[in-house]
């Protein structure tokens, strides 16, 4: 199977992604992720998207697109994947789609996360992950079991992302209103969306997720 996870930043994308992975054994494609990897290493894609992700302004179509053909390629074609953050502009989704075939792959379904944008703020300020292991937490709504560790790998350091900052959130919003949201008719067209209700509990969600995957 494979899914897109649409919504706006914080909307719970990464949070279900991760889920997914760990009930199903799918694979998280993050452009994000992909896009922060190359960052930290220094590669040219890394060098050329810095500044971009620091403004809270979109990548290029053409890196991206890259980076998800290499990773599908490294995986074995019976796993399913799941898109997390990606396709982000109409001319992503056009690719996405030429991706999909030229490896005999389609799309199965698109979730779109439903969620007020007011609340969007505190999530993603309040937001942390493991330095070792990368799973999520939250300041208020999802802290580590034991203060200060990990609940999955017993890391002890924990790291905030640069463009979680309430100022790039906001342009990071504006770009999913102007670029994003618009291809969600797209796939409408093809009746392959399900609308869930990303502003629910985090178990809520994901059994709405569940449910729309057996659709
Ligand atoms: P990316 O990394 O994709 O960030 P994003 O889309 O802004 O999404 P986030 O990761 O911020 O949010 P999320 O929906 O995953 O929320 P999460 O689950 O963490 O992109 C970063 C940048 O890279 C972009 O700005 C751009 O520059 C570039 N880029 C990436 N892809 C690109 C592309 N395709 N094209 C061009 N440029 C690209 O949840 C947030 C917090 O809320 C967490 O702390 C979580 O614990 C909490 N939470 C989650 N669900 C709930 C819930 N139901 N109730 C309460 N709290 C919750």
């Amino acid at each position: 199977m494979n899914i897109i996870l649409l919504g706006p930043p914080g909307a719970g994308k990464g949070t279900q992604a991760q889920r997914l992975v760990e009930r199903h054994g799918m694979r998280q494609l993050s452009t994000g992720d992909m896009l922060r990897a190359a960052v930290k290493a220094g590669t040219p894609t890394g060098l050329e998207a810095k500044a971009v992700m620091e403004r809270g302004e979109l990548v290029s179509d053409e890196i991206v697109s890259a980076l998800i053909g290499d990773e599908l390629d490294a995986m074995g074609p019976s796993v399913g994947a799941i898109f997390d953050g990606y396709p982000r502009t109409a001319a992503q989704a056009e690719s996405l789609d030429a991706i999909l075939a030229g490896r005999g792959r389609k799309l199965d379904h698109v979730v779109e996360l439903e969620v007020n944008e007011d609340a969007l703020v505190e999530r993603i300020t309040g937001r942390f992950t493991c330095a070792t292991c990368g799973k999520g937490y939250h300041d208020k709504f999802e802290q580590p079991k034991v203060p200060g560790v990990c609940d999955k790998c017993g890391g002890t350091e924990f790291k905030r992302r640069p463009d979680d900052n309430a100022e790039t959130v906001r342009t990071r919003m504006a770009e999913y209103r102007a670029k994003t949201a618009p291809i969600l008719p797209i796939y409408e067209a093809r009746g392959i969306v399900a609308k869930v209700d990303g502003m629910a509990e985090m178990d809520d969600v994901t059994a709405a997720i569940e449910a729309a995957l057996k659709s």
